[in-house]
């Protein structure tokens, strides 16, 4: 058997580490914020070339709360796309905007750039693009939009920790960046978790009183607010995570180059990402012909894949009322009934690539004969 992630074998690795650290948490009872938190916080500002980091309880909340410390609400547009997890989508309604959508580069898979423009109305007030499987959105151009029609750009950087755009990281581009710590990102906490960071005092201050009851002093409360907060054991996890997450991504490269090398003798699109960008592969995914009978083929043949996403946001029933329909995002629609994600982590063994991309070609075989 193959899994599609090992998340035990990476706790063997940090369990000694891990384990003490959870239990100084509940030694200290400081179960939410407090001081392994603070000490998160201040390592992945670092991490990510910002300022400021604001330690949240989702990337979910990341991204909601990014949205109301910039001002935007009813009556506003987001320009974002439809290739992507829906939390992207749901944040902008959480705040009573209303999400525009464009279609992806076939390239890249994430945001085209040419498109913006033509999606943006009186209303528009912000770009959310979203950095897919860990590679970065088309950031010069985006931001170059962004400044000319003075819109706030906001990253989904939920799957990138770490990604690069000419030499900056996710999160350091826009605005605000905001992180997800689900347990299988490339950065996972022990539970739910996630992080706005941001160069700007004023949005980090306005994304911690929010987090907290826009409370600004112990039962001082400014501004109507939310119970968003990270809680003690995630920060002190994520503490521990830190001191290995770039070796990790090292890992993961090194399993994409060797899918890479093994998969360009075969017919399958592979990642292309471009040499401006540092891909951190919290995906490996590809384009199949015939793709849900390859996946129960492999799947019969002890392999584990997924599908980040399989139905697009747009057609989705729980967002049928934004009004989008088929034919909306060719791209989208199209990579959406092709992709496939293979299984990648840093504990996986090259015999295990080779095997997951010699099943691959074997069930490639059996389909076009
Ligand atoms: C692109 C994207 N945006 C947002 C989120 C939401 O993050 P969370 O699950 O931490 O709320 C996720 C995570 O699943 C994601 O993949």
């Amino acid at each position: 058997m193959i899994p599609f992630l090992d998340l035990k074998a990476q706790y063997r690795q940090i369990k000694s580490e891990v384990d003490a650290a959870v239990a100084g948490v509940i030694e200290s009872t400081q179960f939410v914020l407090g001081p392994q938190v603070a000490a998160f916080e201040e390592r992945f500002a670092a991490y990510c070339g910002v300022k400021h980091c604001v330690a949240l309880n989702s990337g979910t909340s990341a991204l909601h709360l990014a949205f109301l410390a910039a001002g935007i609400g009813p009556g506003d547009e987001v320009i974002t796309v439809s290739m992507t997890f829906v939390a992207t989508t749901a944040a902008i309604l959480y705040c009573g905007a209303k999400p525009v959508f464009v279609d992806v580069d076939p390239v890249t898979w994430t945001m085209d750039p040419n498109l913006i423009e033509a999606a943006i109305t009186p209303r528009t007030k912000a770009i959310l693009p979203v950095h897919l499987h860990g590679l970065m959105a088309d950031m010069d151009p985006i931001m170059e939009i962004a400044d000319r029609a003075s819109l706030v750009v906001i990253e989904d950087a939920a799957q990138a920790h770490g990604s690069e755009y000419r030499g900056r990281r996710a999160g350091s581009i826009g605005d605000i960046g905001c992180f997800s710590f689900y347990p299988g990102k490339n950065l996972g906490a022990y539970g739910e978790a996630g992080a706005a960071v941001t160069n700007s005092p004023d949005l980090a201050r306005r994304i911690a009183l929010l987090r907290d009851w826009g409370q600004e002093s112990k039962y001082n409360h400014i501004v109507p607010g939310y119970n968003f907060r990270m809680d003690g054991m995630q920060g002190a996890v994520l503490n521990v995570k830190m001191g290995y997450v770039e070796s990790w991504t090292d890992g993961r490269q090194a399993v994409a180059l060797r899918y890479d090398r093994l998969l360009a003798r075969t017919q399958f699109k592979r990642p292309a990402p471009p040499s401006h960008c540092r891909h951190v592969y919290h995906v490996y995914a590809i384009e199949v012909d015939g793709r849900d009978r390859v996946q129960n083929a492999l799947g019969a043949a002890g392999i584990a894949t997924g599908i980040h996403y399989p139905i697009p946001v747009h057609l989705q029933k729980a967002y049928a009322e934004l009004g989008y329909g088929r034919d909306d995002f060719p791209v989208t629609e199209t990579v959406a009934s092709r992709f496939l994600s293979l299984p990648i982590y840093a504990e996986l063994q090259p015999e295990q690539v080779a095997k997951v991309v010699m099943e691959l070609e074997n069930v490639a075989l059996v389909g076009a004969s």
